[in-house]
């Protein structure tokens, strides 16, 4: 028999492929065996194989937006905020002014990135448990026309609410202003037509929907305005227009190119591709929300958000006020069974998020809700009315 002072912390009850905790968080997420096994190659960076990669991945960024030959593919290297902050400082000019429409902490870096940037810029805000609302988006570009460029973030992976983005680039596009989006949290699950969205650029990473890993992030951007934008960003590294020409010219990076991780996502989108594109993902996605979500009310924990705004990325829980709540125990004990979650990341609400991307099916999912089921038992949480 072992004592409670010697007891042993209770197995792990579920690993992924690799032997890793799942990871039930916005990024980085877990990954299939394939795509980590497609790291195990050196690349040279001028090498003809590597430059053929790069081409490969580009076009299929495109293709996954809906692109059909009116906008180009530019890779940076780093994470998304990367991406956000070249596009930002490529595409909107020193005397532009950009609506930035505001839901989240993510929303609010992007007031920061113009502010760096020394761009003009006015904020919407939205208040972090609603969407974005379009007739409010209306008005002000029909109350201020000076704005020349909106930006929004789709999937506000704050507290995973999903903004209306069809709507909103209507609305833009219908007032002759540019619409950028950070589309970080949903790209490769929540589709994105270009058909139906007029966007200007939007910003995205190969370590969240994608389901690669970190290290390279991209802008897709209409051609006529990176055309448009060169001598414009005040950042060499982060230039859109000085990256996108050398790309044209050899197929090559500017500086060192993140090899193994563009290797990666190779494979990341072959798998993509393999499971039916941004349809076929979102279906799985959508099937994991609804597991976690069923499963976690039925425990009696509270969502924040209300199911119509709720996308499939990320799922924000009110922290339970039983006393015997504690965030970091809590997160020790599911990591403990092989499920590593997220802290909550709002302004005016005590909570903690789970995920629902990544490498990770239904019967991933359910283990999981067992796994915060058998947590709670242990930690005696009777009362989940919201702290
Ligand atoms: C919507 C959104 N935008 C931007 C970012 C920033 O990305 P990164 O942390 O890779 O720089 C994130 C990260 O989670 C995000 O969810």
């Amino acid at each position: 028999m072992t004592s409670g002072k010697n007891a042993k912390p209770p197995e792990p009850e579920r690993r992924s492929g690799s032997g890793d905790p799942f990871l039930l968080t916005p990024g980085p997420l877990t990954t299939s065996l394939a795509v980590k096994q497609a790291m195990l190659h050196d690349l040279g960076s001028r090498d003809q194989k590597f430059v053929a990669v790069n081409a490969r991945i580009r076009e299929r960024l495109l293709a996954l937006a809906g692109s059909c030959g009116e906008h180009v593919c530019v890779p940076i290297q780093g994470s998304g905020t990367f991406a956000v902050e070249a596009m930002i400082g490529s595409l909107v000019p020193a005397d532009g002014k950009l609506l930035n429409l505001v839901n989240g902490a993510y929303g609010r870096r992007i007031t920061r990135i113009c502010a760096y940037a020394n761009r003009n810029v006015t904020v919407l805000e939205a208040g972090e448990a609603m969407p974005v609302n379009p007739a409010e988006v209306d008005e002000a570009l029909s109350e201020d026309r000076s704005v020349t460029h909106v930006c929004v973030v789709h999937c506000e992976t704050t507290s995973g609410v999903l903004n209306p983005l069809e709507t909103i680039a209507r609305v833009v596009a219908a007032h002759g202003r540019l619409l950028l989006v950070d589309a970080m949290s949903g790209f490769g699950a929540l589709p994105v037509n270009a058909a139906d969205v007029p966007f200007a650029a939007l910003a995205a990473s190969s370590n969240k929907c994608l389901e690669g890993v970190p290290g390279v992030a991209f802008c897709i951007v209409r051609r006529d305005l990176i055309e448009a934008s060169r001598g414009r960003a005040r950042a060499l590294s982060l230039d859109l227009h000085d990256q996108w020409q050398a790309m044209e010219g050899n197929g090559q990076w500017r500086f060192t190119p993140p090899t193994h991780v563009l290797l990666a996502l190779e494979q990341a989108l072959v798998e993509l591709d393999d499971e039916g594109g941004a349809a076929g993902r979102h279906r799985r996605y959508s099937e994991n929300c609804r597991i976690l979500v069923d499963g976690m009310r039925a425990l009696g924990f509270q969502t924040f958000l209300d199911d119509a705004c709720q996308a499939p990325v990320i799922v924000t829980f009110h922290q339970p006020r039983d006393p015997a709540f504690q965030f970091e125990r809590f997160y020790a004990l599911l990591e403990q069974r092989g499920f590593v979650i997220y802290p909550g990341k709002l302004t005016g609400a005590a909570t903690f998020r789970i995920g629902c991307i990544g490498r990770i099916g239904a019967a991933d999912m359910q283990a999981a809700v067992a796994a915060v089921g058998a947590v709670i038992g242990e930690m005696g949480i009777s009362d989940f009315t919201p702290a």
